[in-house]
């Protein structure tokens, strides 16, 4: 299965894996696949740590890494160096404060990872610079830019260094619109992902980007977990897989036990599309939190991004640490997001098994396929 992306990045296996989890990157990377760093937790220095980390681990092996730069902000929250925290109505914390009272969800005032503004600054072009130069400084094989086009500094960075740049999209004319401003790769993710997503399904958009932007190769992500389904993935032009959501029930990812037991346990019915998380639409394990946002009588409705980013997060840290208690408040708000194939994902597994079935069942429906043309 050498396509020609394998080729140009020097990769097994045209799989990529999107995650949090540096232990998840470098398992994959070092099992053939292509490990993504989700670099958006993180502050430029904590960064480096990472990637040095992995650097060590995957004896040169080729990871990407990828920031978040979304093309619109509420930008007025950022304006004049005003404290971002101050720009959250009252409204909206009072109605954080009821819903934690409200699910007795215990515990002291959650301590945020980042300051506010760290957080706000970290989602913008500006921010995402600190990230970027961090990121060229190591041998990476990719940067990846998601929710606008990749910026000026950022491509001619890219270059100098000699890493390709990827883009996600979830319609065509994003599609082009990367391309122009400099994206190698494009990577259209459908509805049915984790994370933010548009409303176009993977089925239907893939095919779409990949005329749209020939030669340039395209990735598919989105309800991507299986050998079978990359196979369908592949058959619709695309030169390789992002997957992001079948990592999360790995054994090497970080994602908090209670957490990881509500994925296990849940169907393909249990995502939705809300802004409830980061004020931007994102796929997330549908919870007490996002039906009380989006449908709840009191809510104010959630604020744009950062703002609600910053809202959800330091909530979701105190309702996180309460989950793991077990109060039963807070496992109903606890979520996390994962995309439609939640479905699938009933075992927790090693990252690079993850790799090699998907790889062995690709095999199978390729030959299945070519059975049927004989
Ligand atoms: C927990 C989680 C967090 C994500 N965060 C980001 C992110 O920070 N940047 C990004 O480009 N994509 C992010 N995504 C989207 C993934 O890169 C990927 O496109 C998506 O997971 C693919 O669909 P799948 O979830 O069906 O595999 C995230 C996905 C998940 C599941």
């Amino acid at each position: 299965m050498r396509t020609a992306i394998c080729e140009r990045l020097g990769v097994e296996f045209p799989l990529f894996a999107f995650s949090h989890c540096r232990d998840v990157v470098a398992a994959v990377t070092n099992a053939g696949g292509f490990g993504v760093l989700g670099a958006i937790a993180y502050t430029p220095e904590q960064l480096d740590t990472e990637l040095t980390w992995i650097d060590e681990q995957v004896g040169g092996r080729p990871y990407g890494v990828d920031v978040l730069v979304p093309g619109k902000v509420d930008a007025s929250a950022l304006d004049g160096g005003a404290r971002l925290a101050e720009s959250i109505p009252e409204r909206h914390r009072d109605f954080v404060t009821h819903l934690l009272s409200k699910y007795g969800v215990s515990g002291p005032a959650p301590v945020a990872r980042a300051s506010a503004d760290e957080l706000g600054r970290r989602v913008t072009a500006a921010g995402a610079t600190g990230l970027v130069e961090v990121a060229l400084k190591h041998p990476i094989g990719l940067i990846a830019s998601a929710l606008g086009p990749p910026p000026p500094e950022m491509v001619a960075g890219a270059r100098a260094a000699g890493v390709p740049v990827a883009a996600l999209v979830g319609t065509v004319e994003h599609a082009r619109r990367q391309v122009a401003a400099g994206a190698d790769l494009i990577v259209a993710q459908g509805t049915e992902a984790g994370g933010h997503t548009g409303e176009i399904s993977t089925m239907v958009l893939v095919p779409q980007v990949v005329d749209a932007v020939a030669p340039v190769p395209v990735l598919a992500a989105g309800g991507i977990a299986s050998g079978r389904q990359m196979a369908a993935a592949m058959a619709l032009g695309a030169q390789g897989v992002w997957c992001g959501s079948v990592w999360l029930t790995t054994e090497e990812a970080e994602t908090a036990p209670a957490v990881k037991r509500k994925l296990l346990a849940a169907s393909s019915l249990d995502t939705v599309r809300s802004r409830s998380r980061t004020g931007k639409p994102a796929r997330q394990l549908r919870s007490a939190w996002t039906e009380e946002w989006d449908a709840g009588q009191e809510s104010p409705g959630p604020l744009g991004m950062p703002l609600q980013m910053l809202v959800a997060e330091t909530a979701m840290q105190r309702i996180g640490q309460a989950a793991e208690r077990g109060e039963p408040g807070a496992v109903e708000l606890a979520n996390y997001f994962v995309g439609q194939v939640v479905g699938q994902l009933d075992r927790v597994r090693p990252a690079r098994e993850v790799v090699y079935e998907m790889v062995s069942e690709f095999g199978d429906a390729v030959e299945r396929l070519a059975r049927l043309s004989r």
